[in-house]
């Protein structure tokens, strides 16, 4: 596999990276998951805006380096996934420093690293939909900050395998803000409903994508927190994330939502987002 550090497209082998680098220390770094459809980039303006948004809020430095969409097109050539559907991950810590919690000195510049792998969704479970489980909520307050000190989100995620779930919802003060790699919606009398942007959720790509979509199929959209208690009158609900696109889910802990299949809302958006997926550059 051919990856990008620090400005070079080299063998993954030959990454070295420092022991003292603050993304080893202390989790001081921030990343993206950018989809590639055939070769060709869903939404990576926005992707990357994202990325800026977060490096401010960390008061990282904006690395001077390749734009980072051009990494992302030429990782994808470089690993003959031009064909094939693709996720190009890229992170950039604070870089490498004697270890002291204060951010280092002016000279300490930041780690850049991307690589891009084959990926692809199970169709099958778009189609028969998922289990989610609920988790109390473990994350600090900046959860719109992508960064990649992302403990709470592997133990939720982990909790969610173990329970044989696709994803695990995080409930704070009794309402669901999103899950552990996407953000939840759910249905009530044919409107959406979902968590409001804050600090409290990762803005997603797909989200805004998705309530977009809403916009133009006439589908009425309730920014507002759904409690945990409403669950059982929920006539759908559904996990949006880069890797998960439109994914219906059918029970949330013992509890099966509406009928147990996906929604007819839920396989419109499906359907549009597909659409969607074509107009990726
Ligand atoms: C906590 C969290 N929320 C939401 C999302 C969905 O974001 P996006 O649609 O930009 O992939 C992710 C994706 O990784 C995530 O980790």
């Amino acid at each position: 596999m051919i990856v990008y550090f620090n400005g070079n497209y080299i063998p993954k082998e030959e990454v070295a990276i420092s022991p003292d680098d603050r993304g080893f220390l202390f989790g001081d770094g921030v990343y993206e998951v950018i989809c590639a459809y055939s070769g060709r980039l869903f939404r990576s303006d926005a992707h990357l805006e994202r990325l800026s948004r977060s490096l401010k809020a960390l008061r990282i430095e904006e690395p001077r380096l390749e734009k980072l969409s051009d990494v992302a097109r030429k990782l994808i050539v470089k690993n003959g996934l031009k064909d094939l559907d693709a996720k190009v991950y890229m992170q950039i810590t604070r870089g490498a420093a004697v270890r002291d919690h204060a951010f280092p000195n002016d000279k300490t510049s930041p780690t850049v690293y991307a690589f891009a792998s084959a990926f692809a969704i199970k169709e099958s479970k778009w189609e028969s939909g998922v289990k989610a489980i609920c988790v109390p909520e473990m994350r600090w307050p900046r959860c719109d900050i992508k960064t990649v000190a992302l403990l709470p989100n592997v133990l939720a995620n982990q909790l969610a395998v173990e329970a044989g779930a696709e994803e695990a919802l995080f409930v704070r003060d009794g309402f669901i803000t999103e899950g552990a790699v996407s953000n939840f919606c759910a249905v009530f009398d044919g409107r959406v409903h979902t968590y409001p942007e804050s600090h409290y959720i990762l803005s997603g790509i797909t989200r805004t994508v998705v309530l977009d979509l809403c916009r133009r199929l006439d589908i009425p959209v309730k920014e507002f927190p759904v409690a945990e208690s409403r669950l059982k009158q929920a006539d759908e609900c559904m996990i949006l994330g880069s890797t998960k696109e439109v994914m219906p889910v059918v029970q949330i802990d013992d509890m099966v939502i509406g009928d147990g299949k996906p929604g007819s809302i839920t396989q419109r958006l499906q359907k549009a987002f597909k659409n969607e997926k074509l107009t990726a550059e």
